[in-house]
């Protein structure tokens, strides 16, 4: 059985353009197959953290030398190793925030990179422990930026992913949806039909 972690990160949750072509992309994943098991994280509705001193601290300790405390946040950060470690597709509704992922994002990405599990480093430079497995990304923006020197955000979560292994990435853009109706229900309806044919295929 295919199994799904589907992040959201739209400060707008559920009503993020983002939100919306992802989930409408999880669903049709699911008319196709409805044993697919999906796990959906809404990260501006159930933020983490932003990763500080205590929470790097306490994910570092020994786990028999934790406080509770620190037992409480390593666990909760190695829970969301579990997941995506656990999925066979990761599918991220990120919209571009200050040409780069909204912070609700990079704090889960600060927390699945942890260097001896899903990653390591070697002789030869780091390699990523997390394999086979795809990566849908749906990346909404006011602007346009794609193939652009303002595109910094896409190449900052290939090359993390890519750390981690996790190379099998598709990007399905939804660009300038602040600069008009017409040109906002465009780029989503275009944005939509690429969703299709990417479930299809
Ligand atoms: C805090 C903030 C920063 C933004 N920064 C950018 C930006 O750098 N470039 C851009 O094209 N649009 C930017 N936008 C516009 C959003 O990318 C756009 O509204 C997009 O639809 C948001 O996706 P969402 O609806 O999934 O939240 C920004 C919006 C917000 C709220």
């Amino acid at each position: 059985m295919t199994k799904v972690l589907h992040i959201d990160s739209s400060l707008f949750s559920g009503e993020g353009v983002s939100s919306l072509l992802a989930g409408r992309y999880v669903a049709r994943l699911r008319e196709q197959d409805p044993t697919i098991e999906v796990l959906h994280r809404d990260l501006a509705a159930d933020p983490i953290p932003h990763l500080d001193l205590k929470r790097l601290q306490a994910i570092g300790t020994p786990e028999a030398e934790r406080t509770p405390e620190q037992r409480a946040i390593a666990a909760e950060a190695d829970q969301l190793i579990a997941e995506l470690q656990e999925a066979d597709l990761l599918v991220l509704g990120v919209p571009m925030y200050n040409f780069a992922v909204p912070s609700q994002l990079k704090a889960w990405i600060d927390h699945v990179a942890r260097a001896g599990v899903t990653f390591r480093y070697t002789a030869d430079g780091p390699v990523g422990l997390l394999e086979g497995k795809r990566v849908v990304i749906v990346t909404s923006r006011g602007g346009f930026h794609r193939g652009q020197e303002t595109d910094t955000q896409i190449d900052h979560i290939r090359t993390t992913l890519g750390l981690l292994g996790l190379t099998e990435i598709e990007v399905i853009y939804a660009e300038g949806l602040n600069l008009g109706e017409e040109q906002r229900a465009a780029s989503i309806r275009k944005a939509t039909e690429a969703l299709q044919r990417l479930a299809a295929a």
